[in-house]
């Protein structure tokens, strides 16, 4: 389901019993111009929490499949910078995946979800904006134990 941000707006999910349902496409501007696009990412207007990190992945080889972790409280906005990939979401029941291939799309992710990224096309930009900084405690790496973390939630 594609929603405008401005329904997501005040609305920022940080939930241990999140499920897939939860993770929205958000469509980002476009200042469009015969020489080029730009979307800007507003934090109080396109993105439903406070950004604290940005950070991309790139250079990614064919074949390579990243993620596979679940985060217990960070909210993410995904964004295909360039190029295109698959992001697979699992809430321990539901799995739901989104093929990300414009740059004017973002897919919110709330907190507690696990997700599995790949396919990633050639030469893609994977930018995600992020609400917390890195942390490493905040990860949960083994599937088994992301789905006992919530049953228990
Ligand atoms: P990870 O989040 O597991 O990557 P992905 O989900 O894209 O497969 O991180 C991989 C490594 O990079 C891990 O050792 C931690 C490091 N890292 C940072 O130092 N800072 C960051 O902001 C991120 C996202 C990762």
């Amino acid at each position: 389901m594609i929603i405008s941000i401005h329904r997501k707006l005040g609305q920022a999910i940080k939930m241990k019993n999140s499920t897939v349902f939860d993770a929205t496409l958000i469509e980002l501007p476009i200042v469009h111009n015969k020489s080029g696009n730009i979307t800007a990412v507003n934090q109080s207007q396109e993105v439903p929490f406070a950004i604290k990190r940005v950070y991309y992945l790139y250079d990614v080889p064919g074949g390579t499949s990243r993620g596979g972790h679940g985060h217990k409280e960070l909210q993410q906005l995904i964004v295909a910078a360039s190029g295109s990939f698959d992001i697979t979401l699992f809430d321990g029941k539901v799995k739901r995946t989104f093929n990300l291939n414009r740059p004017n799309f973002g897919l919110y992710l709330p907190s507690g979800l696990w997700r599995d990224i790949d396919n990633f096309s050639s030469g893609a930009i994977c930018l995600v904006l992020a609400s917390h900084e890195y942390d490493e405690k905040d990860y949960i790496r083994e599937e088994e134990i992301f789905i006992n973390w919530k049953m228990l939630n």
